[in-house]
């Protein structure tokens, strides 16, 4: 072994031609090499976000490249939130922006008034006990 540089066709560790892919981001093609990220795929095609935030609508794309943060989540072939920093992009895949809006405020209904009331029971509890009885058990007195 030597630190000289190495041509490449000598190079031992040299790897094998990449892998051409193509991939499609909301219905438009993108291409890549097989090892790259969707992430990776997505931004070598020159977009820099493919989702809006929830409350605002402000644009995400990667923002922490290791699967913390959630602004790169996508729709890949069905499959709802996958981290695209995370996933490796094989050919094929079918990836569509999300576009989450915020669940609607509890409305003020009758139904719901009715959901808060406490359950009432139209007979008397089975099993009710005297106040004695009640007592003497938080006591211990019946051991
Ligand atoms: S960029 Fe943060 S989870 Fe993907």
């Amino acid at each position: 072994m030597t630190a000289r540089l190495l041509p490449a066709s000598e190079d031992p560790i040299a790897p094998d031609a990449p892998t051409p892919l193509t991939i499609t981001v909301d219905g438009v093609l993108a291409t890549g090499v097989a090892g790259q990220t969707l992430a990776g795929v997505i931004l070598a095609s020159g977009s820099l976000a493919w989702r809006r935030t929830s409350a605002s609508g402000k644009p995400r794309g990667v923002f922490c490249g290791i699967g913390v943060c959630f602004d790169c989540v996508v729709e890949v072939n069905g499959h709802r939130d996958v981290r695209a920093c995370l996933r490796r992009a094989t050919d094929g895949d079918v990836v569509v922006s999300q576009h989450d809006l915020l669940p609607k405020p509890y409305e003020q209904s009758e139904q719901s008034e009715q959901a808060r009331q406490p359950l009432r029971t139209e007979q008397a509890p089975q099993h009710e006990q005297s106040d004695e009885q009640t007592q003497s058990d938080a006591r211990g007195d019946n051991d």
